[in-house]
This record gives C-alpha cells, structure tokens and sequence, in this order.
C-alpha cells in the first residue's frame, strides 16, 4: 500500500514554529485600505512593503471607475475570454494598453501570473529553449515549466553567462525572459546588451514589466522606454496588480503574436475573465499614468532620498535602482525577527528567505508610493535606525 500523501502536512511544522517564536510574518489581517498607513490587527503601521507605486488603489477616479464598471456590466463575466467572457471594456483596455505601450496589439488575462503560464507556455514549443535569468519571478519558472520547451539560466543580469547560453543553443529558436525591475533585488535588466545579444543569436526578447511599468521610462512605459529602445521589446508584459491598482496581466506584441496567444494560451482558455470592476480600475488607472506624471517624479524622489539614507545608516541596500529597496540582514532568523521588531514599532515591511534568496543572504524588501510623505519615510528610517541597531546588522 501507498503511503498516506497528507503525512507531508502533518509533519509540516515550519510555520507553527514560527508563531510559538512570535516571528511568523504571513497571512496578517489588513483591516484598512491600501495606502501608505494601514491597519493591521486592530494597530495602525506605516506600509513599506506595497506595490501600489503610484498610489492609485485609493484615487477616487480609479474607485469611481470600477464601481462604475461593476453597474453597468454586473460583477462577474461568468466565463472564459474565448467563449462569453470577453466585453467592450476588456477590448478598450488592450487598445489602451497596446497604444501606451507602443505595440500593435495586446491581450488581457485575469492575472499577472496568468500571462507568464500561458504565453510562456505556448509560445516556446518541444524543441526550443527559455534562456531565463537566475533571478526571474516564480510566475515565469512556472510559464517555462507548463512548456514542453527546454528551460536554461544564466546568472542574474550576467551578460557573459547569457552568451554562454546562447552559443549553446544557436541552432534552436531561443526567447531570453527578464524581469524589468526584479521583484526583490530592485536592479533593473539590462537591455541594451540582452537585445544586442537577442540580435546576434536571433533570439526574441519578452521583458516582464511588473514592477517597472508605471515606475520607469520618461513616461513611465518600462523598461523598453527606459533605455530607449521600445521597438527592441518583441513582448512585453505587465500585471495590473501594482501601478494600474487593480489585477490582471497584458502581453503585448505584435497582432500575430497575439492572435497566436490568444487561441493557445491555456490560462487564458480555461479560465473566467476579468471582472468589469478591476477592468474599469485598469482603464482609470491607465489614464493617470499617463495625466498626472508627477506621481512617478514623486515616486522615483522618494526611492533616491531612501536608497542614500539606508546607505548612509550602514544598510548594505545591493544594487537597487528603483521603489524596491531590499536591505541584506544575513540568515533568515535574523529577517524575521527584524521583521517582528519592526512590526512592534508600527512598521510593516516584508521578509524574504530562502529559497527566494540565496542561504544566508535574507532580506527585508522594502518599497515605496508615490504617496508616502516626508513624516512616513523619516518615521520608516528612525525605526530601521532603532531595530537595525538592536539586531547588529549596522552600527
Ligand atoms: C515580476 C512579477 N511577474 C509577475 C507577477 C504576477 O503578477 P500578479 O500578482 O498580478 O498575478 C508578479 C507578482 O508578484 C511579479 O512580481
């Protein structure tokens, strides 16, 4: 007989172990919008672990036009894209998006992580190859792993690995995948040497643009924009869930890429749309990126002032270039009982452990809004100052 496959549940004790240490940072109760001061558990925090850049999950057009969406087209699409799913606003939303970001079509998942499973999936077929960065988000591994592809990494935005890779496999069709900020270490791709490789090994080029799209580029378009190379981008993608305040996720490309995408992607067949709220949200949000630049501006102050004062307490805060700011604190105990120590001092930061990080090389992720003011940030810093000192982790 077979063993009973819940033993792995019952002789999970990782997290309890955790909660008898009063470190356990997961799952803690938000009992107030998502703005710069929340509440948690009864407690009001100052949040320096949210990735709504630009502020626009609490901008009174972006609520209106959600609530909108849900009056006049119900709560719910009831069904796939493909079949009953699709209406006049998910259709405005991908011309939107595909006109901001300067390609000739787009389409819109139900979310972030739906877009990576299923054009990944579709796109590199037996025997082709992903050529993924070391430090690539989950939701791309879990793309790359749902293909029958082949998936290789190179070494975190190591150009020379990156060739490496590519002479491997130059007789195959290859597509390199980056993220455009990486999600925990803040540093952003860098582009201009992976498209001029792309080009040599006639490879193509998809940059995941979540937590870039909104934050760099003089319009805030991403990555691409960025270095000034949009056209070199051959798929973009970008999740709905951080600058445009809502869920959801755009792959964009050229129309015949997408129209592939479109009746291959599983995620996208065998799933409900969007609802019309958070298509409404997308569609506002879309709009006051591009009104109200002076957000970014703000934004993008606020990372410099944070980045040099972190440096200038002791923090080693690695290469970050961006909002996410991560700051080393050695082994993971270490992270979450900073996390803790914070959290008691009414900062909610988030920490990240193997084996998201290398082993012993924990962090605590912090990012910013456009909407924290100077007192939020400087209350941040004299806590870090207080709770980094206490821990060792600086003088
Ligand atoms: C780089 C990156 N890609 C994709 C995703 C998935 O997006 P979503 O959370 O909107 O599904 C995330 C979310 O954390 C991300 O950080």
């Amino acid at each position: 007989m077979g063993s009973d496959i819940f033993e792995k549940c019952f002789s999970f004790h990782a997290a309890n172990k955790l909660k008898k240490m009063g470190y356990y940072p997961y799952y803690h109760r938000v009992e107030s919008e998502q703005g710069p001061e929340i509440t948690v558990e009864g407690e009001k925090r100052i949040v320096v672990c949210s990735n709504n850049y630009l502020g626009l999950a609490n901008h009174p057009k972006v609520i209106e036009a959600s609530a909108t969406a849900a009056k006049r087209y119900g709560t719910s699409c009831t069904g796939s894209r493909l079949l009953n799913g699709t209406n006049d606003l998910h259709e405005k939303v991908e011309r939107k998006f595909a006109s901001f970001v300067g390609k000739e079509n787009a389409i819109l998942f139900t979310t972030g992580h739906h877009s990576n499973l299923g054009a990944l999936s579709c796109l590199v077929s037996k025997s082709e190859v992903f050529i993924t960065d070391k430090l690539d988000h989950a939701s791309i591994i879990d793309g790359c792993r749902l293909s029958f592809g082949q998936m290789v990494r190179f070494r975190h935005n190591d150009m020379n690995d990156l060739e490496r890779q590519l002479i491997k496999y130059k007789d195959k069709g290859m597509l390199i995948i980056v993220d455009g900020i990486f999600s925990m270490e803040g540093d952003i791709a860098n582009f201009p040497e992976i498209s001029k490789l792309a080009k040599k090994y006639r490879a193509r080029v998809f940059i995941d643009e979540a937590h870039s799209l909104g934050v760099i580029g003089a319009n805030g378009r991403g990555t691409g924009e960025h270095f000034n190379m949009e056209a070199d981008v051959d798929i973009l993608m970008a999740t709905a869930s951080k600058s445009m305040a809502s869920i959801g996720g755009f792959i964009a490309s050229r129309s015949e890429v997408i129209d592939y995408i479109k009746h291959n992607a599983r995620s996208i067949i065998f799933t409900a749309s969007l609802p019309p709220a958070c298509v409404g949200a997308i569609d506002a949000s879309l709009d006051l990126i591009q009104q109200e630049p002076e957000r970014r501006v703000k934004l993008m102050n606020t990372a410099k002032k944070m980045k040099e004062a972190f440096k200038s307490l002791g923090f080693n805060t690695n290469n970050s270039e961006s909002p996410i700011i991560p700051l080393t604190v050695g082994a993971d105990i270490m992270a979450f009982k900073m996390w803790r120590m914070l959290f008691d001092e009414g900062v909610f930061a988030s920490p990240v452990v193997t084996p998201a990080v290398p082993e012993g090389q924990a962090i605590i992720r912090t990012s910013y809004m456009a909407t924290h003011t100077d007192d939020h940030l400087n209350f941040i810093l004299e806590k870090f100052k207080k709770v980094g000192k206490a821990c060792g982790i600086i003088a």
